[in-house]
């Protein structure tokens, strides 16, 4: 496997890694945003009684009674104190409250006269036990829209309750007053101050009996899970660009590699084809050899680098006949002890064409070793078994088959069956048994 293989193969595995991890990450995000919106759909209720503190109420007098206040009405037949009265809410969360309503339950018999911020549903209940309520925003109100019991004290509107009558105070959701949402951050907690105007005999109103319910905004983002997410995402985007970019520079620099290796495959073409030239019946020889090695390597589960490593070591096999005497490649008769001997050189010769090129792996071996025979009877070392090359070992098959594939001046073609009788016959003799397997394998798949 070369480099940019092994390469693509980290960026693989790696890729299949962060889509695991990023998987897994949004499924969590998932359950994180599913949680964040039933906390943030949960309506939390605060009243006097409450401990919790992260959302507070306060209702207080903003000042006292003045003479401009009070109201010497002779429809009403009483004198009346009025007091503003603020409604503070603050927020502690350090997140948004996103809506909120405030109901105040009456105590005392007392008079709403004004208020600001949102509107007033107001509860009455009269003489006979009757209820009637209504909403009113008294910033902007006309008296024939009324339903409630009211009073008329100059051109002051003053709504009789008493105990057991209640407000409901609903925040403008306009966005113009700025009641909702009441913001919360980390560093700093808000709070929104609403206000009424109240009447009463005595001029105090107790507002002591209410009940505030809201709903909290956080963000999927927020608190330290908020930023783990962050990160993660961060992370998983940054680690796809990375395997991304390294992934496309890989796929160029394998284009060129491949460009490279056909301009190599080309030239080896040229050599093996002037040394095959050379013997008319090996003429496509070397071509046919490197065909059939590259399938037996395919077949013996070699990846496609080292196929084509097998392919032109293959081509080169036979590159030293170029050296050997013409008439003898050519002669159709039988060879004497020194011609044969002058042919057999063709393997050292071609070792010694080949013994400077030192970027193209196999080469010298598949040329110097492919007539060696497995049980070491073969040329020009007699090596035997693993000592000989895999390369040549796979060669020594394919050329015996293209040989046999092919007519000789000695004798016809073999037909197929035969050929696979040799193989059989021979393996673990010239053959290596295991490349006859694959290769009678490869005879079957491909009708060869
Ligand atoms: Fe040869």
């Amino acid at each position: 496997m070369n480099k940019v293989d092994s390469l693509k193969k980290v960026i693989k595995n790696l890729t299949y890694v962060a889509l695991g991890v990023a998987s897994l990450v949004v499924v969590v995000f998932i359950i994180h945003v599913i949680n964040v919106g039933k906390y943030n759909a949960e309506w939390r209720v605060v009243t006097p009684d409450s401990t919790a503190t992260q959302v507070m109420v306060d209702i207080h007098p903003r000042g006292g009674v003045t003479d401009s206040w009070v109201k010497n009405n002779s429809g009403l037949g009483v004198n009346l104190n009025a007091k503003i009265y603020e409604m503070v809410i603050n927020n502690n969360t350090h997140t948004y409250v996103e809506d909120w309503v405030l109901r105040i339950n009456i105590i005392d018999d007392c008079y709403l006269n004004n208020g600001w911020c949102g509107a007033f549903e107001v509860h009455q209940f009269g003489k006979n036990g009757a209820e009637v309520s209504q909403m009113i925003d008294l910033r902007d109100f006309k008296y024939s829209d009324i339903t409630l019991d009211y009073r008329q004290a100059g051109q002051d509107l003053l709504i009789p309750l008493s105990s057991g009558d209640y407000m409901i105070y609903h925040p403008d959701t306009s966005g113009v007053s700025g009641e909702v949402p009441i913001k919360g951050t980390p560093e700093l907690s808000s709070s929104i101050v609403c206000g009424i105007i109240m009447y009463s005999i005595s001029g105090d109103v107790d507002f002591s009996d209410y009940e505030l319910s809201y709903r909290l905004h956080k963000s999927v983002w927020e608190g330290a899970r908020g930023k783990i997410f962050m990160a993660a995402f961060a992370f998983i985007a940054l680690s796809f660009i990375i395997l991304g970019t390294i992934f496309f520079v890989s796929v160029r620099f394998e284009e060129k590699i491949v460009n490279q290796n056909k301009v190599m495959t080309d030239v080896f073409k040229v050599c093996c084809g002037l040394a095959d030239s050379r013997d008319y019946y090996s003429k496509e020889h070397s071509e046919r050899v490197a065909q059939y090695s590259r399938m037996i390597a395919d077949k013996m589960g070699m990846d496609k680098g080292d196929c084509d490593i097998v392919y032109n070591a293959a081509l080169l096999h036979n590159v030293g006949n170029a050296f050997v005497n013409e008439q003898i490649l050519r002669k159709k008769g039988k060879l004497t002890r020194e011609e044969y001997a002058e042919v057999k050189r063709h393997t050292e010769r071609g070792a010694e064409i080949l013994k400077d090129v030192e970027n193209i792996p196999l080469v010298k071996e598949a040329a110097l070793y492919h007539h060696e025979r497995f049980d070491g009877t073969g040329y020009p070392f007699g090596k035997k078994e693993d000592e000989i090359p895999l390369i040549a070992r796979i060669i020594a098959v394919a050329d015996a088959y293209d040989a046999m594939n092919n007519d000789r001046p000695y004798r016809p073609k073999l037909i197929r069956e035969q050929i696979r009788e040799e193989f059989i016959k021979n393996r673990g003799s010239q053959f290596d048994p295991e490349i006859v397997a694959a290769f009678l394998d490869v005879m079957g798949e491909r009708n060869l």
